[in-house]
């Protein structure tokens, strides 16, 4: 038999802004609370946090965990914008027997374009040639010479939906693929290596683009970026927390590796002084799944999540 649901009404908590298809899709179901534009939140916590039975979150709100959840003692749902949830303790949303949504399928695609040319912009040195067309540089000469990609040995650090799309278009480029995940996969016809430094130690490319969390933190540490070797590029779409963002700056610094192309940060939206001065690092402001179409998908399935949970008590996308 399905779960008598409480009687109190479905009322959603925003923390922070998030994208406005969220609040098209709930409004005229659920009464939305903006706890950002509360003069004092902590007073309106307290005056109506009982009331609250989810809530909507995204990086915009940053961590999100016990501190929140023990003041709305009705809470039942977190649903996360991103297909990442990082941002989220989930232990501590379990402890209080919550359900935590996540946004998966939607945007692979997506994010898997933007690894390519996020590769492609880093190989082939394209914003640096943008740059220096526009300050006038090839009155004076030509643009230097950039590697090539075809003849590259990637390395994808993580299959799950997105590696495999980012590899399904890496095989028209000409490219050697590898992985390592935690477990070799069955049917998945790449080489599989066990540990991110025997990944890098095979290829002169790394791809991150596997979960953040504890589990991964610093996944790429000077070691691996040692393995990689003097031609290497590393590629993040994945989260700043992967990779030891200090011995990466220095790698890059002493020629350990070649070029970075990264689109996500230990600490964002801050990005270290010391990379925005790398001429080697292609920087982009996490624009992994930032089109109009795929944010738009995104923040349907966080209120289709939150709708199906208050009336059918069953969450589309639980993590
Ligand atoms: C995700 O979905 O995890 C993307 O990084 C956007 O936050």
């Amino acid at each position: 038999l399905p779960p008598i649901q409480p009687a109190l009404p479905p009322a959603v908590l925003q923390p922070a802004p998030i994208h406005p298809a969220v609040t098209a899709l709930l409004a005229p179901h659920v009464p939305l609370h903006r706890l950002w534009e509360q003069d004092d939140p902590a007073a309106w916590l307290r005056e109506h946090g009982a009331a609250i039975r989810g809530l909507a979150v995204s990086t915009l709100a940053g961590p999100v965990g016990a501190d929140l959840f023990d003041r709305l003692p009705a809470l039942e749902i977190v649903a996360n914008f991103g297909v990442g949830y990082d941002n989220v303790d989930v232990a501590a949303a379990r402890a209080r027997g919550l359900v935590v949504t996540n946004t998966p399928g939607v945007l692979d695609e997506e994010v898997a374009d933007l690894a390519v040319a996020l590769l492609l912009a880093t190989v082939r040195q394209l914003p640096q040639a943008e740059r220096f067309l526009r300050a006038g540089g090839w009155r004076q000469g030509p643009f230097p010479l950039s590697p090539t990609l075809r003849g590259r040995r990637i390395g994808l650090l993580g299959l799950g939906a997105i590696g495999k799309a980012i590899a399904r278009r890496l095989e028209g480029f000409g490219v050697d693929i590898a992985y390592h995940g935690r477990t070799r996969q069955e049917g998945v016809g790449y080489p599989w290596y066990p540990s991110a430094q025997a990944l890098a130690a095979a290829c002169d490319t790394l791809i991150a683009i596997l979960p953040g969390g504890a589990a991964t933190r610093h996944i790429v540490d000077a070691a691996v970026l040692a393995a990689l070797g003097p031609e290497g590029v590393f590629i993040n779409v994945a989260r700043g927390s992967v990779v030891d963002e200090a011995a990466l700056i220095a790698a890059l610094q002493d020629g350990t590796i070649l070029a970075a192309g990264l689109d996500v940060f230990a600490e964002e939206p801050a990005v270290p002084e010391a990379l925005l001065a790398l001429p080697n690092a292609v920087l982009l402001p996490h624009v992994g799944s930032a089109s109009v179409q795929t944010r738009t998908a995104m923040g349907e399935l966080v209120a289709r999540n939150l709708l199906a949970w208050f009336r059918e008590g069953r969450a589309l996308t639980p993590v």
